[in-house]
């Protein structure tokens, strides 16, 4: 290429500042890990706090360019059929793609989001390893001080068959974004409404990936701001909501039964449902029962900020890296006074 041609396809600025446009290259020791899925609401983040948002709304040049006055990482979406990148050269093609279109937006990395099943050994298993190190490899090298990060299932036991090679994945990135949340995709016992993220099951989860010998410093907690709201079969006279067999990936039954609800919808609904708020002592989660205008009754389970606080203590007891959550705007920004406050309840585990 000529430098003609180069000087071409330099994109511009588009913050006011030119050199907001300069990628974060510091390191701090607590990440606040936001997923961003569009719209305005990051005007409201407390930016203090944020250490990176993953982007997977539209690209949004206001946010670059004022993430990067707060000196906050903005990263890109990364996701790709795994089939397309077993073929090196494929591999390759997608990487620069991704490094090119990062450079042309100013961005500071890249999450990969592959929550495709996988088999152990099989050459997708192999392709996913390598696209996590070269990727890790040619940001570092193209884009300096740029962050990789990878999503992964609450647990590495191959949930929703995504059996990755997670120890090799793990070395490869600079950090795993833990998604503790949709825990009941693969329901194997009685098909009932239940927690999005109990809090053993995710807990111990964290010792599994500790197990294998993954960096604590690598991973950040994913936690819900949103919750599974199911239409009930039956409500048994114990409060058990027997919901509709719909399988997935070799389970009888799954959340996809459910339909996720925002954290803002939750809160709307909760005094005025039929049951008001309830507590599962065995989950450790919040949950409540209301009839739709159909008369079809519903079982909501979801998080607040009883169930959040024990999972943000044990960021600081196992020393992860950070807390994250899916997602940043699903909260109430309202200026309205309870909003504020449920809202200022639930952000206060940003800080720790
Ligand atoms: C934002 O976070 C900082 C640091 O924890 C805190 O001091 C401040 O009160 C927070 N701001 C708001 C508006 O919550
Ligand atoms: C390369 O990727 C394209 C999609 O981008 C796909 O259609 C094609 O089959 C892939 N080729 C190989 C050899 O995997
Ligand atoms: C529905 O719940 C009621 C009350 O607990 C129970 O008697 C009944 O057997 C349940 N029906 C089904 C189909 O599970
Ligand atoms: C719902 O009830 C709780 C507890 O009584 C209260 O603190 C909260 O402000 C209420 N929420 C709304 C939206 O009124």
């Amino acid at each position: 290429m000529s430098p003609v041609v180069l000087a071409c396809s330099a994109a511009v600025c588009p913050c006011e500042r030119p050199e907001l446009c300069q990628q974060i290259r510091g390191e701090r020791d607590f990440e606040v890990f936001v997923f961003d899925v569009g719209g305005k609401t990051w005007k409201s983040y407390n930016w203090s706090m944020v250490t990176t948002v993953a982007t997977f709304g539209k690209y949004d040049a206001e946010l670059m360019c004022h993430a990067h006055s707060k000196g906050a990482r903005v990263v890109l979406k990364g996701d790709v059929p795994l089939s397309d990148i077993v073929d090196q050269e494929n591999r390759t093609a997608w990487i620069t793609e991704r490094v090119n279109l990062a450079k042309t937006q100013f961005m500071d990395g890249i999450n990969i989001d592959i929550e495709q099943a996988v088999e152990e050994g099989s050459p997708e298993y192999h392709a996913l390893t390598s696209l996590v190190k070269e990727t890790t490899e040619a940001f570092h090298r193209e884009i300096p001080g740029s962050q990789v990060s990878f999503d992964v299932a609450w647990s590495p036991k191959c949930i929703d068959k995504r059996c990755y090679d997670y120890v090799a994945i793990a070395e490869s990135c600079d950090l795993l974004f833990v998604m503790s949340y949709d825990e009941q995709s693969q329901i194997m016992g009685d098909c009932i409404a239940m927690a999005n993220a109990p809090l053993s099951q995710t807990l111990n989860a964290y010792d599994q990936y500790l197990n294998l010998k993954i960096d604590p410093n690598k991973l950040v907690m994913g936690l819900p701001w949103y919750g599974y709201d199911y239409p009930c079969l039956n409500l048994s006279q114990e409060g058990i909501c027997s919901i509709a067999k719909v399988p997935f990936r070799g389970a009888p039954c799954s959340d996809a039964a459910g339909r996720q609800k925002s954290y803002k919808w939750i809160m709307k609904q909760v005094n005025s449902s039929l049951s008001g708020r309830l507590w599962d002592d065995r989950q450790q989660a919040p949950y409540f029962n209301y009839k739709d205008e159909k008369g079809q009754i519903h079982q909501v389970w979801y998080d607040d900020p009883q169930s959040i606080c024990p999972k943000a203590d044990s960021v600081k007891s196992k020393g992860l890296r950070g807390i994250g959550m899916w997602n940043g705007n699903i909260l109430d920004y309202s200026d309205e006074a309870v909003a504020r406050q449920q809202t200022a309840a639930i952000l206060q585990f940003w800080k720790y």
